[in-house]
């Protein structure tokens, strides 16, 4: 076997959440760049449907774009038996999605109940769902779970004074950090049945920002690579995850932040 074979995903079946955003747009055209069959999941099933026509002209492989809404299992459920109809199978499955509520940056003292538990139900609870209805049509395969560099280090307080962005609320950084316990949980209890699981960590990325110039300068003064995470930075990675190259690797948190967590 060539060295390269080892990250063949030719034809492999991909269920992604969150496809529509800007990191799920790039991981989708990466995994059907390589051949893989991307069942391309997120809110709007018009938004879906277009982008699976744009895949499918580009890559010539056979995608599917359906509606997923996280905060509703029956809607997980459908979704699943859609995948599983045309496809049969799930191979690798990609936890993305997030949300942005409302009132997102308000001061804890100020977050409403409501709101917390709305960010929960999509960025974990709907984690879960995606396992439990995916899990039984994974014969074996690979979970990636996304989380980001404030799952696993607190925010910089100064990094964010008079900027126009602000840091990330407390319950996206408890969503982030209950993301890395999950997939270990996954892994330890699905590894015998040849289900990989695996968090892949992000630092903030370069395309995403709304900070504009004068963040990323900051941003990137503080992170040893002098720069922010780019969408190309996460190519190999996915890849990696989402192929045999990673075979021996589960419960593991692959964290592509341009060093920002090691200081
Ligand atoms: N962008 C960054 O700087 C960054 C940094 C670190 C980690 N990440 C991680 O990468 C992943 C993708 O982030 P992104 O920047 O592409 O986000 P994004 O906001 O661009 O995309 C998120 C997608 O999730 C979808 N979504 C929201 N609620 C949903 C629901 N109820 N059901 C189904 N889909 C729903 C949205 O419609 C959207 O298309 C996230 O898990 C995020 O935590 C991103």
């Amino acid at each position: 076997m060539k060295p390269e074979a080892v990250f063949n995903v030719k034809g492999r079946i991909v269920l992604i959440t969150g496809a529509c955003g800007i990191v799920g747009r790039h991981f989708t055209k990466v995994l059907s760049s390589n051949g893989a069959n991307v069942a391309i999941t997120d809110l709007d099933e018009k938004a879906c449907q277009s982008f699976a026509e744009e895949i499918k002209k580009e890559y010539h492989t056979d995608p599917l774009g359906i509606a997923l809404d996280l905060r509703k299992e029956a809607s997980v459920k459908s979704c699943v038996t859609a995948i599983i109809k045309k496809y049969g199978k799930v191979d690798v499955l990609i936890n993305n999605a997030v949300v942005k509520s409302k009132n997102y940056f308000a001061p804890l003292e100020e977050y409403s109940l409501e709101e917390w538990k709305e960010v929960m139900d999509v960025n974990v609870t709907g984690m879960f769902l995606c396992a439990k209805h995916a899990i039984p049509h994974m014969k074996q395969g690979s979970i990636i779970n996304m989380s980001s560099i404030y799952g696993i280090v607190g925010p910089q307080k100064e990094m964010y004074e008079g900027m126009p962005t602000k840091p990330a609320p407390a319950i996206y950084s408890v969503s982030k950090g209950g993301v890395v316990m999950l997939t270990k949980w996954i892994a330890a209890m699905y590894g015998d049945k040849g289900i990989r699981a695996n968090t892949l960590t992000l630092g903030g990325v370069s395309e995403h920002q709304l900070g504009g110039n004068d963040f990323e300068k900051k941003y990137s003064s503080r992170t040893p690579l002098r720069r922010m995470t780019t969408l190309k930075d996460t190519t190999g990675p996915i890849l990696f995850l989402a192929s045999d190259a990673s075979s021996g690797m589960t419960g593991h948190n692959l964290v592509v932040d341009g060093g920002w967590t090691i200081i």
